[in-house]
């Protein structure tokens, strides 16, 4: 028997500190309005030295225990989508399994940079619908200012921290209606981020810092982003108009416009969190979900596109029931 993967509960964490656009002046060679204009962002949470990935995990799962009313025992399966984990092994997500309590359950890491959320719920939705799991911790948790060079003006002012959490469970009723996910490993030097200590020898001398080459990103992300509407809507009985809510990565401004008007949606059916989070990485469209579903906007039975686009690059979509 199928079952659809229904979501029952959702939450964030966001770190204490906040660096605005103002601070980063005070870094770099910017300014607050070069920022806003190029990107939308005006700050950023930053985590403090004592959090982790799997810490700021926990504060998010919690809340989405809380919202669903479960037993955190009930849970089988943890995935969490992260880059930025403490440790190269256990993983985040067996890391708060443990912080969690809970006995017996399956806990894996899932790394697709930016699309790491999507990626995760299009895995949690397959294992729900063969019965391998009923319910299901996914998770989006990053520490992107740890793998960010603060001297460099081109990435410092994109991304910031937090965690995002999605509870599924397996229903009669519909959830997630359709995942796509893709990628293409002919980009890697558009947007990498080297691992100095496992590299290869020769390539040792590489900062563990994100690099990127903006402008080439910022392009193939509008064209592969507006792919993924065309694919998604195609795949599905649905039209642009059944869309209720486009939860974006929260990546740059132009980005998200540029697919919301691909699906012909007004800015005010987009949920923004860009503004005051930054590119959170895997956790930001589970922190845009979480967001829309607090407070208030999206809806029961309201239909909800999440699309993401990240390094790889990596890419895709969950069309869902909420
Ligand atoms: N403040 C002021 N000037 C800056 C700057 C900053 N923070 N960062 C770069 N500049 C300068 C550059 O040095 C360059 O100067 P030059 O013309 O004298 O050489 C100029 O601004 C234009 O740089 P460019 O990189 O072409 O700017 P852009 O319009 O492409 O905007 C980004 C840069 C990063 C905001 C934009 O490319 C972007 O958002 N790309 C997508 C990145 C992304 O989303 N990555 C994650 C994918 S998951």
């Amino acid at each position: 028997m199928t079952h659809w993967a229904t979501v029952i509960g959702t939450g964030a964490y966001l770190p204490e500190m906040i660096r605005t656009n103002h601070d980063l002046s005070e870094m770099v060679d910017t300014t607050d309005s070069w920022i806003f204009e190029r990107t939308g962002i005006k700050s950023r949470h930053i985590a403090a030295a004592d959090e982790t990935a799997a810490s700021m995990a926990e504060h998010a799962s919690r809340q989405a225990i809380e919202m669903a009313a479960i037993d955190a025992q009930e849970i089988d399966l943890i995935i969490v989508a992260t880059s930025t984990s403490e440790r190269i092994y256990p993983s985040s997500a067996c890391l708060l399994q443990q912080r969690l309590g809970i006995q017996k359950c399956v806990g894996f890491d899932i790394q697709a940079a930016c699309s790491g959320a999507v990626y995760a719920l299009s895995i949690a939705d397959q294992y729900i619908k063969t019965g391998f799991a009923k319910t299901v911790l996914v998770v989006g948790s990053e520490i992107c200012s740890r793998i960010v060079d603060w001297s460099d003006r081109s990435t410092c002012i994109l991304f910031g921290d937090g965690a995002g959490a999605v509870l599924l469970s397996a229903s009669d009723r519909p959830g997630i209606l359709a995942t796509h996910i893709h990628s293409d490993g002919g980009y890697e030097d558009l947007l990498y981020c080297p691992n100095p200590q496992v590299a290869a020898v020769a390539k040792q001398s590489e900062p563990g810092f994100i690099q990127m080459r903006g402008n080439e990103v910022f392009k193939v992300a509008v064209n592969t982003l507006g792919r993924i509407v065309d694919e998604t809507l195609e795949a599905s009985d649905l039209q642009q108009s059944d869309i209720d809510w486009l939860v974006p990565h929260q990546a740059n401004m132009r980005i998200i416009a540029a697919t919301a008007k691909k699906l012909g949606m007004d800015m005010d059916q987009v949920i923004l969190t860009l503004e005051h989070q930054g590119n959170t990485s895997a956790a930001s469209v589970l922190l845009a979900f979480n967001e829309g579903v607090r407070d208030g906007r999206i809806q029961r039975g309201q239909i909800v596109l999440i699309e993401a686009f990240g390094a790889g690059f990596t890419w895709g979509s969950v069309l869902l029931k909420y």
